[in-house]
């Protein structure tokens, strides 16, 4: 059966409806596509490309060029996904001109069906343009990769009531801003379950516990794709880069025992057509 994708009305519908849904990165085509046969309902090409496909420590190199780059060939890849891009750290925090100019360019270069920003009240005149320009947007707050220098590096945010109610009072205020859903991430589930009952958006969590609308993960993470790096809140549904280096292996073995190429991965025309070929 063809998936059916999702639209930006489903988000309220489902949070309305109790309907759970899941949502992943892919930053290439071949990715995309395999999504896009799973029934995951939500892409995101995140600027964690900048980690997990460059080799950053940071998603703070990655330009908005590099997310355009990434993003066209997951477009082409996954046409029955809702696709979200975002919009890196550089490329909105000048102005509410230039967050709409490249809210703009990732919109239509690369055909997504939404943009994501992190922060919270902060960026509520740019969320609003972003919307009034036709763009939907879906907000990030909670553990803010971008600028997790000022909060003191990759940690749980809201552990204390004040800060707890903080992010509450952002996430309120981003939907009045007119985002379609809010991206929470790194949180206690108690903190989540409250801003979830008070917040008419959903929240798309990610270490933010079971009491939220949508589970978000990074694709490589929940595959077991990188090596020993396991952080807390990510689960290993397989166990891909075992396969992945057992596949790389015994090509090599049957490279070098000769059993690679046999007759059957091999061309096998009459020798009177080599003249021809040179
Ligand atoms: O870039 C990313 O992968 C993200 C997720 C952590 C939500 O923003």
């Amino acid at each position: 059966m063809t998936k059916v994708k999702m639209s930006v009305a489903d988000f309220k519908k489902f949070k309305e409806d109790g309907k759970k849904y899941t949502f992943v990165t892919a930053y290439d085509y071949t990715t995309a596509t395999i999504v896009d046969e799973s029934e995951t309902e939500v892409i995101l090409v995140g600027d964690s490309l900048a980690m997990i496909m460059l080799g950053e420590t940071t998603t703070v190199g990655v330009t908005l060029d590099d997310i355009i780059h990434h993003a066209k060939p997951v477009r082409k890849g996954a046409p029955n996904t809702f696709v979200i891009t975002d919009l890196p750290f550089g490329s909105y925090n000048v102005s509410v001109e230039q967050a709409v100019i490249s809210a703009n360019r990732l919109f239509m270069e690369t055909h997504c069906d939404a943009v994501k920003l992190e922060g919270g009240v902060e960026m509520a005149d740019k969320i609003k343009a972003i919307v009034t320009a036709g763009i939907p947007v879906c907000g990030h707050i909670g553990l803010t990769p971008q600028t997790a220098t000022m909060l003191g590096g990759f940690r749980v945010q809201g552990g204390t009531p004040e800060s707890a109610r903080k992010l509450i009072d952002d996430a309120k205020c981003l939907e009045e801003s007119g985002v379609f859903a809010i991206v929470l991430e790194c949180v206690p589930s108690v903190v989540a379950k409250q801003m979830r009952k008070e917040v008419g958006v959903p929240i798309l969590g990610i270490g933010a516990g079971p009491d939220v609308d949508c589970q978000v993960l990074v694709t490589q993470d929940l595959l077991g794709m990188y090596g020993d790096f396991k952080p807390k809140f990510v689960k290993h549904f397989a166990q891909i880069r075992k396969e992945m280096v057992a596949g790389l292996n015994k090509f090599h073995e049957e490279t070098l025992s000769g059993e690679f190429p046999s007759e059957e991965h091999s061309f096998n025309k009459k020798v009177e057509v080599l003249p021809r070929l040179y």
